[in-house]
């Protein structure tokens, strides 16, 4: 039993995921989901409270939110990022707000030392949804200790996949870490006591195995992604498409390779017909969502990440991918823009 849920495997896997990130503690959970609603449940977060979000992200940082009561408020993007606009961070925060939760979207770090300052000035624990952004950087540290603390996600498609589901909590702070430990296992550090409501967010033993082994590969593959992005960047310059862009100090883990058309339904279809594999990410913002239709939010409530939703493209973006691979990409981008 011990090796199946959590076990040495497990144990080992927090150990080297913790250096990787340069924090000093890193608790697995089966999913990033489970990693969001455990930190939003030790900063004692509930009914009432409101965390500041993006609206432009997958839903599980909007569900985490939804999961303790609290409520989440939106902040628009940057066109650039697509990342939390730092400039309209502190016009959202009221005496209600008890955190910040920014993402790393699509592997690109969100503007840290603004949104840091914000938070600094109000008070306001900063958590980093980093469950797509494995190994970026900013201003040379990697993601995930850059705020309070941190969940990344371990779903297969993700820079580092387990063989299932799986995510992570990392911080540096001992408190957290230890109360994290409990509220993953029934709220239970002593088996069948349990000092509070708790969950079973274990991993699994085979996942810690799988992504221990999976770990030693990652730097490798983050260099392959950002090869690729390179070669995306000078096949494709000169089309009319937006191209993805790292920002000064930041390096990207690229987990996606998303470019911007105004002509993104006719160039999806063009490449679907040619075998080019894409995905739209994401086609409806969060606060457009029926299942938080009773925010009350309507469209034009956030025009950067509407738009946003209408123009992107997420190219083939994994570490194997060749040059004539990307070639091959850009030759049928191009011939569809000389349609
Ligand atoms: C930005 C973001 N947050 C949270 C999650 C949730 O992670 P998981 O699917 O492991 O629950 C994901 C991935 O699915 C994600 O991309």
């Amino acid at each position: 039993m011990e090796r199946l849920g959590l076990g040495p495997d497990v144990a080992q896997f927090e150990k080297d995921f913790a250096a990787f990130c340069g924090a000093q503690h890193c608790l697995a959970m089966n999913s990033g989901t489970s990693a969001l609603h455990i930190a939003l449940r030790l900063l004692e977060i509930g009914p009432g409270d409101e965390v500041i979000t993006t609206p432009y992200t997958f839903i599980a940082t909007t569900w985490a939110i939804l999961y303790t009561g609290a409520k989440p408020v939106y902040v628009d993007i940057e066109p650039d990022t697509f990342n939390l606009d730092p400039k309209l961070l502190e016009k959202a925060i009221t005496p209600k707000t008890k955190a910040v939760l920014p993402v790393h979207l699509y592997g690109h770090p969100f503007d840290v030392d603004a949104i840091a300052a914000t938070c600094k000035k109000h008070q306001l624990p900063l958590i980093e949804d980093a469950c797509q952004a494995h190994g970026a950087t900013y201003k040379g540290k990697t993601v995930g200790t850059l705020g309070a603390m941190s969940c990344f996600s371990f779903y297969p498609a993700k820079n580092l996949g387990a063989i299932g589901e799986g995510g992570a909590f990392v911080t540096n702070d001992a408190a957290f870490a230890a109360r994290a430990k409990s509220l993953r296992e029934h709220g239970s550090t002593v088996r069948y006591h349990h000092d509070e409501v708790g969950y079973n967010y274990r991993m699994e033993g085979i996942q810690g195995a799988v992504l221990g082994v999976k770990l030693k590969q990652l730097q490798k593959w983050t260099d392959a992604r950002r090869r690729v992005a390179k070669r995306y960047a000078e096949s494709l310059a000169g089309t009319p498409l937006r191209l993805p862009r790292e920002a000064a100090g930041c390096e990207s883990a690229w987990h996606l390779y998303t470019v911007r058309s105004d002509r993104r339904d006719e160039l999806k279809k063009f490449l679907d017909a040619n075998g080019i594999g894409n995905a739209v990410h994401y086609p409806l913002p969060l606060h457009l969502q029926k299942a938080v239709a009773s925010l009350g939010h309507k469209a034009g409530d956030f025009p950067v990440a509407e738009q946003a939703s209408r123009e992107v493209l997420s190219l083939p973006m994994f570490p194997e991918l060749t040059d004539a691979q990307v070639q091959r990409v850009a030759v049928v981008v191009k011939e569809f823009f000389r349609k």
